[in-house]
């Protein structure tokens, strides 16, 4: 079931962050950086909180919910991407799940309920950035049908990540 994210979900989608980073990346990012993201619980809970008070309308935090429990999330709304016009593109910002329940359904679930938001909410294209060596999550946005659309770029988070744009007709 996929609902929108409320407040009270904003400690379980930290959790949620910041395990599916451990598990998702682990090779891919510095062990020492994914370590410390243990300790940053409470800070990503807050920043969920801020970002779930500014969404509305074409922003959106989806929840997958396989009852009781939260398993994952989507993050959406208008691009960001200077060269995008973010009236017309939709991005996803992010999607985790719960390490426990990759590959069982729910991102195809959840993938979805986000085209499902972004046409409703009048976006023609959907637009993502996924780290240029995560090829699981490649090979799922591809079997969504997602494409690469050539645009590479390096994401600073205190530490460089190459990653690549795609991109989808809604
Ligand atoms: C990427 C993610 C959202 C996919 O959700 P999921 O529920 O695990 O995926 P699904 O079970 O719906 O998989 C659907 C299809 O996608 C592809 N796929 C999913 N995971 C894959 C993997 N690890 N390797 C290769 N293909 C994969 C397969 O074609 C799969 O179909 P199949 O299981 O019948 O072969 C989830 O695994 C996740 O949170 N991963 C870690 C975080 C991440 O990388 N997020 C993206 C950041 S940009």
């Amino acid at each position: 079931m996929i609902r929108p994210a409320v407040a009270a979900d904003a400690p379980r989608l930290a959790e949620i962050h910041i395990s599916s980073w451990q598990a998702a990346y682990a090779g891919l990012l510095p062990a020492e950086y994914l370590d410390g993201l243990s300790d940053q619980a409470e800070l990503r809970t807050a920043q969920w909180l801020d970002w779930l008070q500014i969404d509305s309308g074409k922003r959106q935090i989806l929840v997958s919910v396989d009852d009781p429990d939260v398993v994952g999330f989507a993050h959406l709304g208008p691009s960001g991407d200077k060269d995008l016009t973010p009236s017309r593109v939709g991005e996803l910002y992010a999607m985790y799940l719960d390490p426990a329940r990759y590959r069982q359904g729910f991102g195809s679930e959840l993938m979805e309920a986000t085209f499902t938001h972004l046409r409703e909410s009048g976006f023609e294209e959907g637009s993502l950035w996924v780290m240029t060596d995560n090829a699981a999550a490649r090979s799922f946005y591809e079997r969504h049908g997602w494409y690469a659309d050539g645009t590479q770029s390096d994401v600073c988070l205190g530490i460089t990540i190459p990653s690549v744009r795609y991109r989808v007709k809604l």
